[in-house]
């Protein structure tokens, strides 16, 4: 089949409240338009088309070439905004799957559901609907006697009989091309917005003799449009709650499903464990038999296996297998934790390599660093990266020991299995196996404190 899809938004979000245009405002760490452009496109679609308006700069640097963009300059509608498409889909002869994109939790299987069913049944258009407890706010799906849909009609628009009804519009279409664009020269704004609706297209193919069909969806969750901050917060609960289902019928425990966040993307192992206020977002993969948090939030790292990582935030770094980090670390990005590393409290690491079973238990920062195996870095130790220009780089050999409370003034090396006396500044090589003491020599003065000392005081 071929497929073009075609992205509503342009619209402000005026109930947002928000500077920010409505379709970047994230649900589950991705904007909305985001979701919904790489749920289209795992359907193998030939062509995205995205229309922006408000904020469409914002808008288009955002999803940067994954689309081609439209302008539609005055938002007057969503009829109006399908009408500026013509130029780039006019001539496209398939199907237009046309979405919001304000519906985030759309999901591929019901949008697979609506494309079958618009082709098995020949329809010039099918409108993938829901059942909806509370249907206030959206478009009405109008049926005849039949049963066949005549019409949607607009909240603002409706009388109370047809507002009764609860099956709603999604938003969400199957179009034949060749249908489509005749019937947008026919919308007329005379109605309580003062807009082109696009939903005004399925009484004028009706009346025009064409098939209209609908699919509906049983899942009446995943068409929640945002429109305020607080569906903004029940798509986030409902795509939480998602995805929690998903891990822990997959083997993973949730200790608090309530206060643990996993973006859909993530991937966990089971009989991982994720403890109450786990965050874990972006291209975030989780071996087996981890135990994360609680609360940790971790964005783009991937976890090998058996590891335990508590009290942290960690982001774009890798941490292979046995590792345990925490509590109070802040690991930063370009950061490799080989096996069996044990990072303890108030640690923060950046753009190091750490090797298998070296130990940064206390209060360090190490930075710019390619540290080796089996290394102890001693309580209060830091890398001294930054020269106020650029940053220098730290190497310290396998076995090495750095005692407590040293400055290693980058660049500098530190051979294999040498020392560094506690209290150090180190600012030159030290070769393997030695020993260096960068610390001025304690100075004892016996009898110093004398009859006259006390008087003073
Ligand atoms: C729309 C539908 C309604 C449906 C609901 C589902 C219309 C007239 N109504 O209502 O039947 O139940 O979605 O969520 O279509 N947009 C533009 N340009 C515009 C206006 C809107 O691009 O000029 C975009 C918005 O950015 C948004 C989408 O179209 O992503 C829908 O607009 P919105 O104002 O949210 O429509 P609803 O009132 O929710
Ligand atoms: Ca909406």
């Amino acid at each position: 089949m071929n497929i073009a899809s075609l992205i509503l938004a342009a619209g402000k979000g005026t109930r947002m409240k928000s500077k920010l245009p409505k379709v970047l405002h994230k649900v589950g760490g991705k904007a909305m338009v985001e979701r919904v452009l790489e749920t289209v496109q795992s359907l193998g679609t030939n062509k995205d088309v995205v229309i922006v308006g408000f904020g469409g700069d914002e808008v288009q640097s955002y999803l940067d070439g994954r689309a081609e963009f439209v302008r539609q300059e005055e938002q007057n509608g969503t009829g109006h905004a399908v009408k500026m498409a013509e130029p780039v889909l006019g001539q496209f002869d398939g199907t237009i799957l046309l979405l919001c994109g304000d519906t985030p939790l759309v999901t591929k299987e019901s949008l697979e559901a609506l494309l079958k069913e618009h082709s098995s049944s020949g329809a010039a258009a099918t409108i993938l609907t829901a059942h909806m407890p509370d249907p206030t706010g959206y478009g009405r799906i109008i049926r005849n006697e039949d049963g066949h849909v005549v019409r949607i009609v607009e909240q603002k628009d409706g009388n109370p009989e047809e507002l009764a009804v609860q099956e709603v519009n999604t938003g969400m279409y199957a179009f034949d091309s060749k249908k489509l664009w005749p019937c947008l020269d026919q919308l007329s704004d005379d109605n309580a917005q003062g807009e082109l609706y696009i939903t005004d297209v399925v009484a004028i193919l009706v009346n025009a003799g064409d098939k209209v069909s609908a699919y509906m969806t049983d899942n009446f969750e995943e068409s929640l449009g945002v429109n305020s901050r607080l569906q903004l917060a029940e798509a986030e609960s409902i795509l939480k709650h998602r995805k929690n289902v998903e891990l822990m019928t997959a083997g993973v425990t949730i200790i608090d499903p309530n206060s643990t966040y996993v973006a859909p993307e993530v991937t966990v192992g089971a009989d991982t464990i994720l403890h109450p206020g786990t965050i874990l977002e972006g291209n975030t993969i989780i071996g087996e038999n981890c135990e994360i948090g609680p609360h940790t939030r971790l964005t783009n790292v991937t976890i090998g296996n058996h590891s335990i990582i508590h009290f942290t935030y960690g982001h774009d770094c890798e941490i292979k297998d046995g590792v345990d980090v925490g509590p109070y670390v802040h690991l930063r990005p370009n950061t490799v934790l080989h096996n069996n590393v044990h990072i303890g409290n108030f640690v923060e690491v950046k753009n190091s390599n750490v090797g298998v079973g070296t130990k940064f238990p206390h209060l360090s920062y190490i930075g710019d660093s390619d540290v080796g195996a089996g290394v102890n870095i001693g309580c209060g130790t830091i890398t001294v990266n930054y020269d106020g220009k650029i940053k220098h780089r730290t190497i310290i050999g396998d076995g090495a020991f750095v005692g407590c409370n040293s400055n290693l003034v980058a660049p500098v090396t530190i051979g294999n299995y040498s020392y560094v006396g506690a209290g150090s500044t180190i600012t030159k090589n030290v070769p393997d196996k030695a020993l260096a003491v960068g610390r001025s020599k304690q100075i004892v003065k016996e009898n110093w404190v004398t009859e006259d000392t006390f008087k003073k005081k």
